[in-house]
């Protein structure tokens, strides 16, 4: 078993209908799905999992942004889960993000970036419980 991380298809990727290929490219890299959901966000609900942000100037448009329409949380395993995944999507900023990453293939802004991932095991584990109850992470999944 390797270890996990937290991505969110967000609502700019929802709306452009990108949940498809964005997953393809996720499944493709290795990763396994261990739980998926579609949500909408409650504010109390966003503003919650970006605490950490709360002073920066962008936390209001951030929340709006992210509570402007559904999003898919996917709890997902691989070795080295949180920094592949990272890789994977690419930097914060589209401008800066390496040729081939999803961000750099779909992201807008570093706002409308299409995808989070957590940055650290231990925010993994934090951010994967506020979406997926320990529960569903164990009936869903036998292997
Ligand atoms: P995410 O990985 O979801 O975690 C924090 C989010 O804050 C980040 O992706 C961006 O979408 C957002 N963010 C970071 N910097 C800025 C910025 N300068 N302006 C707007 N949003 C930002």
């Amino acid at each position: 078993m390797g270890n996990r991380t937290l991505a969110i298809l967000k609502p700019d990727c929802v709306r452009k209908n990108l949940i498809g290929e964005v997953i393809t490219k996720i499944t493709e890299a290795g990763f396994k799905i261990k739980a998926m959901k579609m949500t909408r966000l409650s504010r109390a609900a966003a503003e919650g999992f970006y605490e950490v942000h709360k002073e920066r100037e962008f936390f209001n448009s951030l929340v709006d942004f992210m509570t402007s329409g559904p999003c898919v949380p996917i709890a997902l395993e691989k070795e080295n889960a949180v920094a592949d995944f990272r890789k994977l999507i690419g930097s914060t900023d589209p401008s800066e993000a390496a040729e081939g990453t999803i961000r750099k293939l779909f992201a807008e802004s570093k706002q409308f970036n299409i995808v989070h991932g957590s940055d650290s095991d231990e925010n993994a584990a934090i951010e994967i419980a506020h979406f997926f109850p320990r529960k569903e992470l164990l009936e869903n999944y036998n292997d």
